[in-house]
């Protein structure tokens, strides 16, 4: 079998570097985040004195940093791919990295000085409504932070519409719509620009829905006079919140279906209707799904709420079946030899489909008027998030580590991954057991027998925390001690 770490000469040095910029960001601000999340679980377990306002805060800073660090993380897998078939703008990419920072910088401002405690999902009207615990420049800090990721995020996506458009000639090409609606010459762009092609579209509306209501609510922040239907302003900001980290996987997912081709020596067969009809149906089901956020919103029309809940049942679904499905046929009796990415990559598949099984359970209304509230909800998007987005992310990192730095297994990438998977389904299982028992969603303070979940949530938390730290140093390790051979290595 050829060798899975052979360097990609379409990109050049400071290609690789914008990318790695990327990943290596994402990676600092996942450690970062998982402590904040470790702190959360220890807290409501009554092993760590936080006090509410911080809880708050804390609760902010994860859900806003993981989300952002997520979408940053795809990106950087998305460039890379996606710029071996078109061509991409490399200030743009850093452009993106640049306004990424800055809104971080913000948002710790906004969260750590301005006490904004509102969680990442800013529900209008309440970023005006500090009631004392925090301020109006805090709250402001906050969604300026946000509002500049996103504009980064639309750049980026504007720039990739443009590759792809020059180079397949528009959006249906590079969905492959000519090889799906007619005749299929096996000429349909490859998966990484079909993926591409999806996400910059859900996720260009989403943003743009997102920065409108970001610019509203800092409106109504300084002039309260000019106010919007909060249902509106609701419908806005879950249709961004769930384009944007759905986005995320659609992204994330190119490295599984460009990377196990490589541990596998097989082709992942991306050039046929099935798979092409997938992408096309995910991509109308992913706009039109959000109204699952508000099943409990008694004001929402009746038939968005009943759309929302059977577009639950198929909405993923497509791509997810063209994945794990491709994913179980390329593996199998493939001989693959399999190391640290190669396992994190499978493992995201598994993650992926296993977490929206708990999702879709949630998505129906009869449970979600019961469950919504409760600690099912994070364990079901824990689960895909975790086990899948960032099995994704990390299995792209360390599969890049040993192609452009020190190339060399380790003795710690087996402890590394178990720990990961054990301690990231214990986790899950925590909050999705938590939920059953009825421990509500976002609450700083626990009822004695909502306790014991929390306990071992933090603790499996924890384990999850120190593998990610070995892979994550991992990473850096490897770019430090290979950075002289890269190049003469990619030469
Ligand atoms: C060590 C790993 C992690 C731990 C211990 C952890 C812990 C937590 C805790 C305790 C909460 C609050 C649950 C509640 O009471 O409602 C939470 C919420 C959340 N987490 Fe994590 N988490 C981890 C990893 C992740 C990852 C990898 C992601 C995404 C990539 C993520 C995204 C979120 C989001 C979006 C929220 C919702 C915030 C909100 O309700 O406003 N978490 N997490």
């Amino acid at each position: 079998m050829s060798n899975p770490y052979q360097p990609d000469t379409e990109l050049g040095r400071s290609e690789r570097q914008v990318v790695l910029a990327y990943m290596g960001t994402a990676a600092v601000l996942l450690l970062l985040m998982m402590t904040f999340g470790v702190i959360m679980r220890l807290a409501q377990g009554n092993l760590l004195d936080v006090r509410p306002d911080w809880f708050y805060r804390i609760l902010t800073l994860h859900g806003s940093g993981m989300v952002g660090l997520a979408g940053l993380a795809g990106a950087g897998i998305m460039w890379y791919f996606l710029r071996q078939h078109v061509q991409l703008s490399l200030p743009v990419a850093w452009t993106n990295l640049a306004l990424f920072l800055i809104g971080v910088v913000l948002i710790l401002g906004g969260v750590i000085a301005g006490g904004y405690a509102g969680a990442w999902t800013f529900l209008y009207p309440l970023p005006a409504h500090g009631m004392g615990v925090w301020s109006k420049s805090g709250a402001a800090s906050f969604l300026v932070g946000l509002l500049l990721i996103g504009v980064g995020f639309l750049l980026l996506h504007l720039d990739t519409a443009r590759g792809i458009v020059k180079r397949y000639g528009g959006l249906g090409k590079g969905l492959g719509w000519p090889q799906l609606f007619g005749h299929n010459d096996g000429n349909a762009p490859p998966a990484a620009v079909v993926a591409s092609t999806m996400v910059l579209i859900v996720n260009t509306l989403g943003l743009v829905s997102g920065a409108a209501i970001v610019v509203m609510s800092l409106v109504n922040l300084y002039f309260p006079a000019f106010q919007v239907d909060p249902l509106l302003a609701k419908n806005m900001i879950y249709f961004f919140g769930h384009v944007f980290i759905n986005a995320t996987i659609y992204m994330s997912v190119i490295a599984v279906y460009s990377l196990l081709p490589r541990y596998t020596g097989r082709p992942w067969k991306s050039s046929n209707k099935v798979f092409l009809g997938a992408w096309t149906a995910s991509t109308l089901m992913v706009i039109i799904v959000y109204p699952h956020h508000l099943l409990m919103d008694f004001a929402m029309p009746e038939w968005m709420t009943v759309m929302g809940q059977i577009i639950s049942y198929t909405s993923g679904l497509p791509v997810l079946v063209v994945t794990a499905y491709g994913a179980i046929t390329i593996l199998y009796r493939s001989g693959i030899r399999w190391d640290l990415g190669a396992g994190l990559l499978a493992l995201s598949a598994f993650g992926w489909a296993a977490g929206t099984i708990p999702a879709m359970v949630d998505a129906t209304i009869t449970v979600n008027q019961v469950m919504h509230n409760t600690l099912w909800v994070p364990g079901h998007f824990h689960f895909y998030l975790l086990l899948g987005v960032m099995a994704m992310v990390l299995g792209f990192m360390s599969w890049m580590g040993r192609t452009y730095g020190q190339g060399a297994r380790s003795s710690l990438d087996l402890p590394a991954f178990s720990l990961y998977v054990l301690g990231g389904l214990g986790l899950v299982g925590m909050f999705l057991l938590g939920g059953v028992a009825g421990t509500p969603r976002r609450y700083a303070d626990y009822l004695q027998a909502w306790v014991p979940y929390a306990q071992w949530g933090a603790f499996f938390g924890a384990l999850v925390l120190l593998a990610t730290t070995v892979l994550v140093l991992r990473f850096f390790g490897q770019f430090l001690a290979g950075r002289e051979a890269v190049d003469a290595r990619v030469a």
